[in-house]
Parts: C-alpha cells; sequence; structure tokens
C-alpha cells in the first residue's frame, strides 16, 4: 500500500525481491485529540471514532502519549471532494506549530522520511499510508487545506517498533520514588523507537523499468563518486510530482552543492511559495534549503526559468563543475551558471559533513519536500571527456551503492527520529539499556554483525569499523561511505559494549564468529598506546597524528580509561572461548594503562584525573567517569574526583568539561552524565563512596528533567538537555536516544542491587542500596540466561527485609550493608558477604545496628 495516494506512480511498484519481510507490530492510535482552527491539546477527549475535519474545524491535533514509530495511516471514511491534507510530526509539543515542525533531517538520510511535513491529496475515500516511516514523535497534526468536508478514521500508525508500555517489558524496577520509576522507564521507551528489525526500515527509493523512483528527501549520494573531482554529471529525470533534486561535490553525507528544479504544477495548497517558485532551478550549497538548528546551509539562489518545465515529461540534465561555475543545462541548452566562489567558501568550513572542496565529491539524487522524480541514464564523464561513471538506475544493487538498500539487519540507532544512524558508540550505553528493559538480545547482535560487517581489512584503517555508518549502506562500500578516525574512541565503546553484552547475557555461541574480528580491532586500538606516556594517543599506522575522540583529548584519561575497561570486560569472554593468549593479554594492558593514569594523570593540587597531559590543570565528567569505571581510581581518589564535579554545576545539571563556559545554551549531556552517574553508584558499592550528592543532582534535577516537563514528554531519553531542563539542540534534539538512558541500567545493578560477578549472571551478588538516596523500598525483575531474578528489599523501621529468587544454576551472594546485621542458616553476620543457599526462593532480614 506504498505510495497509494501516487495513482499514477502506485502501478509502478515493484516487490523487491531482496527485501526483507516486514515485522508487523500492528497499528498504533492516539491517545486524546484537540480538534479546532489550530493546534491545541484536549487530554479529556480520547481518542476514538471518526473525526471530521471542514472548513470551521480544520485542524486536528493527535497526542500520542509518548514516542511512537511507523508508516503514518488514516482512512478517508468520505469526502465532499478532492482534498488536500498537510501532516506534521513532532517529539515535543512546541515544535508542532513550527512550519517545518521539529524537523527536516538533512544530516542523513535515515531510511525515513526527511520532512516532519508531508502533503495528502485525495480524491476518493480510502486507506492511506503515507510511503515514508517517521522514526519518532508523540505528536502530530492533520490539517484540511482545501474548502472540503472529510470524515477520517483509524489516524495512528502502522508500527515499525513493538508497542509493549515500560511495565510489559521483562526487566522490571520499581522503587518508593516514583520520579526513579518512571526515569527508569526511559530506557525501555528509547529501545523501542531506536531500535529496529530487518524490514522494517526498506529502501527510501524504489527501483524502476524507468530508473530510480525518489521522492522528496534528503540526497543519497553514490559510494562510486567519493573521490571524483572536476566532473560532469548528465541524466534524465522525469518529474512525477512537482519537481526534482540532485547534488555534486558532496560528501557522502549531503554536503555539496545542492540544485532543486520545480515544474510549472505546484498543486499543493501550503507549499512555500516564497521557496517554491514554478520552473525555477533553486541552488543552495550546503546540506538543505532550510537550515535546522546546527546544520546551517549557504543562501539560497533562485533562477527562473524561460521555458516551462513540465511534469511527466523526460529532460537530460547536466552539471558540470568547472574553475569558475556549476554550470546546469538542460536538453543540451545552458540554463544557468551558479558563480563557484560563494560554495568554495562555505566547503572549507563543512566540519564533520562534505570534501573540504567545492569541486569535489561525489554526486547524489533527492528531489524536495513532496515533490517525485525519476532518474535514470546517469553518466559521469571527467573534464578530459573519459567517461568515469555509467548508471542506467534500472538495477536494485543501486540502492546499495547509494546507501539506501532496505534495512535487511536487525540493530539499533542512536535514536528514533534522528540521526538514525549506527553509531558505534552510541552503542555501549545502547547495550546496557537493552539488557536492563527488553532484553531483546538480537538488537544487540545484529549491530555488532553489522558493524563488523564494515571493518576494514587493510591500511591505513585496518580493522576499524566504520564509526557511524548509515542503515542503508553495503558492506562491499565500507571504505568509500565510512568514517573511521573522526572519533576514535568510538571503537573503544563498541568494544566495551561488547564486553558489557558477554557480561550480562553469557552468550559465548553466539558471540564466537565474531571473535577474529573483535580481536583484530583490539589489535588496531592497542597500536594507539603510545611507548612514552602508556596511554591512549596516536598510531604509527594514521602517521602518529593526533586522534580526535569524543569523550576527551589523547593523551588523556577519559580515553585511556575506556580503553582499559574494554580490555577488562572482553577478559572473561577471551578466556570462555578458550583464547589464553588474548585474556592474558588484554588484562596485563588494561592494567598497564590503570596504571598509567594514577602515574601520569592525577592532579594532586586539585584532587582530580586531569583531562590530560597536556592539560593538567582541566578536568572532565568522562575522565573522573571511565577512572572509575576502569578501576583506575581508589577509594581517595574516586571519592575526591566526585567531589570535584561539584564545580561542573551549570544550571539543572553538570557540564562535561571543565574549560567549557556554562551558558544558556550550553548543552547539558545526559551521555558523558550516564558514564559518571554509572561511576559514582559503582564507587559507592566497590569503594565505600559515602556522599550520593553528585547523583542525586544528576537524578533529582537533570534527568527529571526528562520526565516533568509534559510539552517535552516522549516517554525515552533525551539526547542533550539545556541549564534549564528544555531540550539540548532545541527542536532538534532526539527525544528518544538511548544514550540518554543511563538511570535504566543503574538503578537496577545499585539501587536494587542486583549485578553479575561472571557473565550471564552464573554467580550474582545481591547489593540493597538502603541508604543515601531516601528510598524505603526497590523491588524488580532482572533476566538472565537461566531463567528471571524477583528481587526487592523494603525498610520498615530499623530492619530491612530482602527477598530474591535465584534461578536454578546461578549462586548468589547477599551484602548486608555496612551498620546492618542479619542472621542466615544459623549464623549471624555483622555487615559482609552472606552466601545464598540454592533455595529457589530466600528471604533475609536485616537490622541496622546502633
Ligand atoms: C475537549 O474535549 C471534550 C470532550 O470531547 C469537549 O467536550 C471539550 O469541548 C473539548 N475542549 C476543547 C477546549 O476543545
Ligand atoms: C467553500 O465551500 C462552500 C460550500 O461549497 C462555499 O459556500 C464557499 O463559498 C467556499 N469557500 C471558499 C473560500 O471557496
Ligand atoms: C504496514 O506497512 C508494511 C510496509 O509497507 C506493509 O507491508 C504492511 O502490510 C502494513 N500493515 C498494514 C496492517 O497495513
Ligand atoms: C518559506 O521559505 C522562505 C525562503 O526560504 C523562508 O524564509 C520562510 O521562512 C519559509 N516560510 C515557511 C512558512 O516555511
Ligand atoms: C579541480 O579544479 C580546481 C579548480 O580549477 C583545481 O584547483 C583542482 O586542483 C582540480 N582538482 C583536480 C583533482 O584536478
Ligand atoms: C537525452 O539524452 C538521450 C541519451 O543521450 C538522447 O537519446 C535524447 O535524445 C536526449 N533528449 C533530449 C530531449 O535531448
Ligand atoms: C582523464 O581523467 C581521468 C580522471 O579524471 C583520468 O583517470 C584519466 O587518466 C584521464 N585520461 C586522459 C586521457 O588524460
Ligand atoms: C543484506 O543486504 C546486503 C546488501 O544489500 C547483502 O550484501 C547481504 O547479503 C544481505 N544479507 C541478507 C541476510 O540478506
Ligand atoms: C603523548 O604523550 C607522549 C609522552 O609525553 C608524547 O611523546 C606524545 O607525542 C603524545 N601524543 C599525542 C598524540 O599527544
Ligand atoms: C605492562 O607493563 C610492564 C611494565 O612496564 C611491561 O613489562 C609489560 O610488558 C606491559 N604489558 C603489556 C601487555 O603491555
Ligand atoms: C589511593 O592511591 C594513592 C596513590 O597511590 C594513595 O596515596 C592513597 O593512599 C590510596 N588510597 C587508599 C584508600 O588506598
Ligand atoms: C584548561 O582550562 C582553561 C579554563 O578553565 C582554559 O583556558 C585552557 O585553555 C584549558 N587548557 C587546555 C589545554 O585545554
Amino acid at each position: 500500500m506504498r505510495g497509494l495516494l501516487l495513482t499514477s506512480l502506485a502501478v509502478l511498484l515493484l516487490e523487491n525481491s531482496q527485501a526483507t519481510a516486514f515485522v508487523s507490530y500492528g497499528n498504533v492510535h492516539p491517545v486524546s485529540y484537540h480538534l479546532g482552527s489550530g493546534p491545541g491539546i484536549n487530554t479529556t477527549s480520547p481518542y476514538e471514532g471518526d473525526i471530521e475535519l471542514s472548513p470551521s474545524n480544520p485542524f486536528l491535533t493527535l497526542d500520542y502519549g509518548t514516542d511512537r514509530a511507523g508508516f503514518p495511516i488514516f482512512s478517508a471514511k468520505s469526502l465532499s471532494g478532492a482534498t488536500q491534507i498537510e501532516a506534521k510530526y513532532s517529539e515535543e509539543y512546541p515544535a508542532i506549530s513550527l512550519p517545518q515542525a521539529d524537523g527536516p533531517w538533512p544530516f542523513t538520510v535515515g531510511l525515513a522520511n526527511a520532512f516532519r511535513v508531508e502533503t495528502f491529496e485525495l480524491k476518493e475515500a480510502g486507506n492511506v499510508q503515507s510511503f515514508f516511516v517517521q522514526g519518532g514523535q508523540r505528536w502530530q497534526t492533520l490539517r484540511l487545506l482545501t474548502n472540503t468536508t472529510i470524515t477520517l478514521s483509524n489516524i495512528g500508525f502502522n508500527s515499525t517498533a513493538p508497542l509493549a508500555g515500560p511495565s510489559e517489558v521483562p526487566v522490571k524496577l520499581a522503587t518508593s520514588n516514583s520520579i526513579y520509576n518512571r526515569l527508569y522507564d526511559l530506557g525501555a521507551g528509547s529501545a523501542h523507537v531506536s531500535c529496529i528489525d530487518a524490514g522494517n526500515a526498506p529502501s527510501t527509493w524504489e527501483i524502476t523499468p524507468d530508473g530510480a523512483l525518489i521522492r522528496g528527501q534528503t540526497t543519497a549520494q553514490s559510494a562510486k563518486g567519493a573521490d571524483f573531482s572536476n566532473y560532469t554529471l548528465t541524466f534524465s529525470t522525469k518529474i512525477a510530482r512537482g519537481g526534482t533534486g540532485w547534488r555534486v561535490a558532496s560528501g557522502q553525507n549531503p554536503f555539496g552543492a545542492y540544485f532543486v528544479l520545480t515544474s510549472n504544477e505546484q498543486s499543493f495548497l501550503n507549499t512555500n511559495r516564497s521557496l517554491i517558485q514554478p520552473s525555477t532551478l533553486i541552488f543552495s550549497y550546503g546540506t538543505s534549503l532550510y537550515d535546522q538548528e546546527n546544520i546551517i546551509s549557504g543562501p539560497i539562489h533562485q533562477y527562473p526559468l524561460k521555458a516551462p518545465i513540465e511534469d511527466d515529461s523526460w529532460y537530460n540534465i547536466s552539471t558540470a563543475i568547472t574553475p569558475e561555475a556549476y554550470v546546469v543545462s538542460i536538453d543540451g541548452d545552458i540554463i544557468v551558471s551558479v558563480p563557484i566562489a560563494g560554495a568554495i567558501e562555505l566547503a572549507a568550513n563543512a566540519g564533520y559533513s562534505g570534501t573540504g572542496s567545492a569541486f569535489k565529491g561525489s554526486f547524489g539524487f533527492g528531489p524536495w519536500q513532496d515533490q517525485a522524480a525519476y532518474f535514470k541514464d546517469v553518466v559521469v564523464t571527467s573534464n578530459n571527456g573519459s567517461t568515469l561513471y555509467k548508471n542506467p538506475m534500472t538495477s536494485e544493487d543501486t540502492l546499495g551503492e547509494y546507501s539506501v538498500a532496505p534495512l535487511n539487519t536487525t540493530l539499533c540507532l542512536d535514536g528514533g527520529k534522528r540521526d538514525r544512524l549506527v553509531w558505534a558508540g552510541d552503542f555501549y550505553h545502547t547495550v546496557n539499556v537493552v539488557a536492563s528493559s527488553t532484553a531483546q538480545w538480537k538488537y544487540i547482535l545484529g549491530t555488532i554483525e553489522f558493524l563488523l560487517q564494515r571493518q576494514l581489512p587493510d591500511a591505513p584503517y585496518r580493522g576499524l569499523v566504520p564509526i557511524a555508518p548509515a542503515m542503508g549502506s553495503v558492506p562491499e562500500f565500507s571504505r568509500a561511505t565510512g568514517t573511521f578516525d573522526g572519533l576514535l574512541d568510538y571503537q573503544d565503546l563498541f568494544l566495551a559494549g561488547i564486553g558489557d553484552f558477554y557480561h550480562y547475557s553469557g552468550l559465548t555461541d553466539e558471540i564466537k564468529p565474531y571473535w577474529t574480528q573483535i580481536k583484530t580491532l583490539v589489535e588496531a586500538r592497542l597500536a594507539f598506546i603510545d611507548p612514552f606516556s602508556g596511554l591512549i594517543a596516536a598510531s604509527p599506522e594514521l602517521g602518529n597524528r593526533p586522534a580526535v575522540s569524543f569523550l576527551g583529548p589523547a593523551n588523556g584519561t577519559a580515553v585511556t580509561g575506556i580503553m582499559a575497561y574494554a580490555l577488562e570486560m572482553l577478559t572473561p569472554l577471551a578466556h570462555a572461548l578458550g583464547d589464553t593468549a588474548a585474556a592474558d593479554l588484554y588484562s596485563a594492558t588494561s592494567a598497564n594503562l590503570t596504571q598509567a593514569i594514577n602515574d601520569k594523570l592525577w592532579n594532586p593540587k586539585l584532587g582530580v584525573y586531569s583531562l590530560s597531559l597536556t592539560a593538567p590543570s582541566n578536568y572532565s565528567i568522562n575522565g573522573i567517569a571511565w577512572a572509575i569505571l576502569s578501576g583506575a581510581a581508589n577509594s581517595t581518589r574516586a571519592a575526591s574526583s566526585i567531589a570535584k564535579v561539584e564545580e561542573l554545576k551549570c544550571g539543572i545539571g553538570y557540564r562535561t568539561q571543565s574549560s567549557e563556559a556554562c551558558t544558556e545554551d550550553y548543552q547539558l549531556s545526559p551521555n558523558t552524565n550516564g558514564f559518571l552517574l554509572n561511576a559514582i553508584f559503582k564507587a559507592q558499592r566497590d569503594l565505600g563512596l559515602t556522599n550520593l550528592s553528585v547523583a542525586r543532582t544528576q537524578l533529582d534535577d537533570f534527568w527529571s528533567a526528562m520526565v516533568t516537563q509534559d510539552q517535552y514528554y516522549s516517554g525515552a531519553s533525551w539526547e542533550y538537555i539545556h541549564p534549564d531542563g528544555s531540550p539540548g539542540i532545541n527542536r532538534f534534539t532526539s527525544l528518544s536516544h538511548p544514550w540518554g538512558a543511563a538511570p535504566t541500567y543503574v538503578l537496577p545493578e545499585y539501587v536494587l542491587g542486583i549485578s553479575a560477578t561472571s557473565a550471564g549472571y552464573k554467580t550474582w551478588k545481591f547489593t540493597p542500596l538502603v541508604e543515601g538516596l531516601d528510598l524505603d523500598h526497590a523491588s524488580g525483575t532482572v533476566v538472565t540466561p537461566y531463567g528471571d531474578i524477583e528481587a526487592g528489599w523494603k525498610i520498615k523501621g530499623n530492619s530491612v527485609t530482602v527477598t530474591t529468587s535465584i534461578p536454578h544454576g546461578t549462586s548468589a551472594t547477599l551484602i548486608v550493608p555496612k551498620g546492618y546485621s542479619a542472621r542466615y542458616h544459623g549464623k549471624t553476620y555483622h555487615g559482609g558477604a552472606i552466601p545464598l543457599i540454592g533455595k529457589k526462593q530466600v528471604k533475609v532480614r536485616m537490622m541496622k545496628r546502633n
């Protein structure tokens, strides 16, 4: 039913034989709706039955309660005449009123709609499903554009994600603090929206006998043109609706010279007529025709054409990159020469995307919002006349070449609505979140497979994986489409995630097929250990140039700590696979790295781990967190470093690095704060840290912002937060980002207190956090391969009653908190560890001593 509305196009849809089957989760409908002349909220109006849009009530606002993902659907039961409806989607409520809602998403294709606004045109009653997935939104509006009346039913999404609420996932947690319970639930919310089944991200292009049919979306670039420069791109295009679009001299991410050619027929009533004029060539250098927060493009140039451009006619278009201009011809006649000088300047500041040159980079295709066009017979010629590239665009292989192949691996993205990339570093939090909520290992194993399929076999990036491959990319073009050294520690966060996956799951056989590749990646990273400092710095294979990392600078605490942690977590896996040599190497290297952190990076004057050798008086929560998580910090150093975090206070939370200024648009990071939250509780449990005030600020003031503001609430964890508690990249912020969900895994492990002491909870311990957070009870379910652990603790007066099940095949130890005593099987314990005897259900009463 995809593309039903374009009746003239629908007949051309072909079954894609290679596509993986859709995994159906059924339809999801709004919770409540508001009908009126503009957007609104009406919580006392539950969504049910038919809704009539008419000129007196043209505007419907729909609230789904939490983030949902899928193909937008509705049924038109009756209509008084040809009707146009504008739909908008947004994660937060304030953005639903903006012209582009919380979008668009020009940064990557993401196998979803690049736009948060789409227009439907109906001539008769029937069921409608959008061609495009919308990856995450709580809010939707439907606005009647025509002077007609239409009765709608079955409004919602054909869901691409599980619909289970947080209370229905297998791992559970409840405490006496209702805010903490809601924070815990955010992990399941973000895992549901961000982890995707093979089959549920179909290609956004369609290959037809007439070439590629591409509806309005971010351009996708050919992997084959990555190294081309100074060329002429030629292709034939037929506009199916409104316009066509292409790009030259672009990075693999769309950043370069962007052209949109509009047709004479602009029939949608909501088209922005100052941007989209009929029969006009529109040019901008950058990502898009709209700026979106930190994704900025150059100025827009409009070139009205003398002859009208018609829908449903083929045109031959060429675009030549010359030293002075981008020269565009239609059917052999030069229509526009766009001076290149402005582009040269913009290219130099491209940042992550782009090639840095206005003359160099690939070509791509993608019409603008609500447009659609066919593309065929693409030819690229060098400026000496030789043919560099030819593609009739009629083969399914084209999809992989342009990184828009249908998803055939089950995996987790960084976020639901954007970037929809498989960011290798985000994987670390995602593993922990999945383990502590949905316990759906197929998504984690799939992500591991997806990233390792794209590992490079030879220099200079030998052994590394791309840090953020697109879902639609294919392994064959990994080198051309991937970025390998942009954020080098994403490799280590990926390895740490693999180690954590094994720690929680104990799934030795499932990880075994990847072991050789995992070792190759470790080997590549060990080359970054500096022989003089003993810290993670640079690799000879990459010319010893200082590596850019996400967590902090080279020769720094954070990058060295994460590597030490990853190696420590991979050691038990190496043992389980019988690879003693690797196990010994990893544990010895990890110990040397933590030793080097302590020897070289402790600043005794400030009482904190330094940012790096070259910034000894600066520090960061990443450095502090990974010094603790890696085991480098002892109790004195951990307590002193954590106390230092108070100086990083910025609005409701803590900024990441001491050298950063706290401004009102600073982006507080739930990602980096998540590492720290985990580290503080680890220090509490393992090193006897008693002061939890930083962690309390994090939970009570910072994370709580995600659940206490209904206008932004998504039921999932956020990407960034401003110091005032609003989303941190304004409307661009992903409000379903697993990297922001650390409380989901920290609370069960340290507050309820169930943690694995060997892989898969074969042995585990129970350390109830009876003091420090003012809780009087906690209970929950932890999923293990041996069965569920159902545990709880409850304070009554001076006693704490602890109950737990002990799955067959596991053995458990109860840690009696300091200052408490217990009697168990005839023995009295004053603090210390009680081996729980292999009964299925255990109950222990602990008394507070005076
Ligand atoms: C909200 O919905 C209720 C029930 O449908 C309705 O009676 C009321 O008029 C609505 N309020 C607004 C402000 O639309
Ligand atoms: C809308 O339709 C009604 C009924 O057909 C008609 O009376 C009215 O003039 C139309 N208004 C506009 C602005 O076309
Ligand atoms: C949901 O969309 C998928 C993909 O287009 C389609 O295969 C499936 O039939 C749709 N489900 C329903 C109930 O329409
Ligand atoms: C329409 O496009 C113009 C030109 O790009 C832009 O300035 C304006 O904000 C847009 N208007 C809306 C409502 O999107
Ligand atoms: C492409 O053209 C530009 C401008 O003339 C020139 O500076 C550059 O060296 C050329 N690149 C190649 C690879 O020939
Ligand atoms: C477009 O190009 C094709 C292939 O080169 C050619 O056969 C055709 O005549 C051209 N059409 C026009 C209108 O120039
Ligand atoms: C023409 O240019 C291409 C690439 O730009 C190059 O590979 C090829 O050798 C050149 N051919 C001649 C005859 O110079
Ligand atoms: C998935 O798609 C890729 C690229 O299109 C292909 O190489 C691979 O064989 C496919 N895998 C499966 C399991 O279909
Ligand atoms: C790391 O520190 C060592 C020892 O001071 C130094 O030789 C090396 O150049 C540093 N590497 C980087 C990338 O800063
Ligand atoms: C760890 O450091 C010691 C002492 O410098 C050194 O002898 C040993 O080779 C190192 N081990 C590894 C695995 O790097
Ligand atoms: C932590 O390590 C430092 C440096 O070795 C040492 O001075 C301090 O006493 C240690 N603290 C504890 C509690 O062992
Ligand atoms: C250290 O922090 C100060 C401000 O706190 C800053 O001015 C300085 O540039 C930082 N140094 C380094 C090397 O990052």
